[in-house]
């Protein structure tokens, strides 16, 4: 399959495919549009990703949203714009895939994108996976967790550092805060997420880029998600859940506040601070003993 912009076609699928070229942007007259900063969001067409890009939109943003789906990021960036007055570039890439951090960084370096967020949402789980998986699924997810927020991290500094005081939200999880036995392997990214993160707030202190690392409890963003929660922690799983839309505004307040670690929701607040400092290895148990 090939795609097409303004009849001409552009990539097969499995290429990257690029929407929104910088050159549509210079084409116009300037419009005020043009002198805001811009926001990269990855992972930022569907839920705790794209309510982050609507709380930075909020905040007179322009966006640069990264997923694989096409129709999924042109629906995103259709909404956006209507909404708010501000440009989104869409950029369709797998993040998980070696190559794509360097293509994406190219692709703003040489339009000289004024960036001052970068927002590293993609990220994948599910009910069990260590020893249930194959381990090319394993493999996947290592990548998209950790290796392309590393990456994207790594190769956008020079735009970031160009445009500082400026912004990393890396978004990991409650379960990176100890290990989940039926979740070995997400839970063992998010803590390398979360890790990364607190490392790199003191690297990139003195270059004025501010890290920070939101770690939410449940947020229903699809039906399996609530259906696990349900099943796993009861009545009390289902009061922890925040919506979306909160969790992106609670993200988006508080990086550019430069707080290190955000936990929306009270419940998820307390509990979080209780499994932060017991042993590991009674918090381990105490997940293993909920069952898969
Ligand atoms: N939902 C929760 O309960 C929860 C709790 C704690 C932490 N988190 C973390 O929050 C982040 C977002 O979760 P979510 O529930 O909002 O996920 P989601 O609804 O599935 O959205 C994920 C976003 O990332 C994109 N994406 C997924 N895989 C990608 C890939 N390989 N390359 C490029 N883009 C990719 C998706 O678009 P495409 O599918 O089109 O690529 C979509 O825009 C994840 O890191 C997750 O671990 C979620």
């Amino acid at each position: 399959m090939v795609m097409f912009l303004n009849g001409q076609a552009i990539a097969g699928l499995d290429e990257p495919f690029v929407f929104g070229d910088s050159l549509e942007i210079a084409s116009h007259p300037l419009t005020v549009k043009d002198s805001l900063p811009y926001a990269l969001v990855a992972g930022g067409s569907k839920g705790i990703g794209y309510a982050i890009a609507v709380a930075l939109a909020k905040r007179n943003y322009n966006l640069i949203l990264i997923a694989r789906g096409y129709d999924s990021l042109l629906a995103a960036k259709t909404k956006l714009e209507a909404l708010y007055p501000i440009h989104v570039e869409i950029l369709s890439y797998d993040l998980a895939k070696e190559a794509s951090a360097g293509e994406i960084a190219k692709w703003c370096i040489s339009r000289n994108i004024r960036l001052k967020v970068l927002c590293n949402v993609a990220g994948l789980g599910g009910e069990k996976d260590y020893l249930t998986l194959p381990l090319d699924s394993l493999r996947y997810m290592v990548n998209l967790n950790v290796e392309s927020c590393m990456a994207m991290s790594l190769l956008l500094l020079p735009l970031l550092e160009k445009n500082a005081p400026s912004y990393i939200l890396n978004v990991a999880s409650m379960a990176g805060f100890a290990p989940i036995p039926s979740k070995n392997m997400y839970s063992a990214t998010k803590a390398a997420v979360l890790y990364f993160s607190y490392g790199l707030r003191y690297q990139l202190k003195e270059k004025k880029i501010s890290v920070s690392c939101l770690a939410p409890g449940p947020v229903f963003t699809k039906p399996s998600i609530k259906a696990t929660t349900k099943k796993r922690l009861g009545w009390f799983g289902m009061q922890m859940a925040v919506p979306p839309k909160k969790v992106g505004e609670k993200a988006v307040k508080k990086t550019l506040k430069k707080k290190m670690i955000i936990v929306p929701g009270t419940l998820s607040k307390i509990s979080s601070s209780i499994i932060r400092f017991l042993p590991k290895r009674w918090v381990a148990g105490i997940y293993n003993g909920l069952g898969d």
